[in-house]
């Protein structure tokens, strides 16, 4: 079965956008988790851009299905992470003028500091994924850091002219199967959309969780939260009906 954790952030962007009060993530997470969200995933970001530390803290508090950090491997935030324990954590590079998170982490260049990350939040009992670009080498290297799961970056593929959509379409399904088949869970992430979740979907079968948010959050201004969660899970399952 398919999973979808849905990404909150933007949330908060319109919070820090007034410097107010709301709307309230935590209130958002309540509203997805109603819509049928299998998990909410927050990035806690070392500028605090947008999710906060008193955010983190409540939805620990608060969300009932699962809980998946995002966050950068810097020492002040894997150590927030060994406290607050979210269920998961989602490790991801992060610069400091990026709109969003542009590309993956850099596995095979940082595995020895990565490794030593992954470990310690496991110790924690923190579950780890890595977010990584849908290359050979950073999918093998992320298998040797003993983390549960990779993220696939999706980026590629949704911003892809429709005539390069199959080149990354079959760079994804690669990843996927040799993630797959060196033990890792597979999950896939950024710019998916209610019209191009479903090709991801059809073309690697491994992937069994994604992490949107711009999406639904964008269309929940017009329909609300809790129907643009519903409508994003019914085409993920209608998409994997359909393979
Ligand atoms: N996965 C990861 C690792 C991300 O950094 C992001 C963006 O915060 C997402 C998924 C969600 O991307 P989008 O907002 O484009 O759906």
């Amino acid at each position: 079965m398919i999973r979808l954790g849905v990404n909150i952030d933007h949330v908060a962007t319109v919070r820090q956008a007034r410097g107010a009060v709301e709307p309230d993530p935590v209130a958002a997470a309540v509203v997805a988790e109603l819509g049928g969200a299998d998990g909410i995933t927050v990035h806690l970001r070392e500028d605090r851009r947008h999710i906060n530390d008193r955010d983190v803290a409540l939805l620990r508090q608060t969300v009932r299905t699962r809980l998946n950090l995002e966050m950068s491997a810097a020492k002040e935030i894997v150590a927030i992470a060994g406290r607050i324990k979210p269920d998961q954590a989602t490790l991801v590079p992060e610069r400091r003028r990026e709109l969003t998170t542009e590309g993956g982490l850099n596995v095979s260049g940082n595995l020895p500091q990565l490794k030593a990350v992954v470990a310690g939040l496991q110790r924690k009992s923190v579950a780890v994924s890595l977010f990584i670009d849908p290359r050979e080498e950073q999918v093998a290297a992320a298998a040797k850091t003993g983390a549960a799961a990779v993220e696939l970056h999706t980026g590629a593929y949704a911003r892809a002219p429709a005539g390069d959509e199959p080149r990354q379409l079959s760079q994804l399904a690669a990843a996927a199967a040799q993630a797959h088949s060196l033990g890792l869970r597979v999950y896939a992430g950024h710019g998916l959309n209610y019209r191009n979740v479903a090709g991801l979907l059809q073309a690697a079968p491994e992937v069994e969780e994604l992490n949107i948010g711009h999406a639904i959050v964008s269309r929940a201004l017009f329909v609300g939260l809790e129907t643009a969660v519903r409508q994003m899970r019914e085409c993920m399952v209608m998409a994997r009906k359909r393979t």
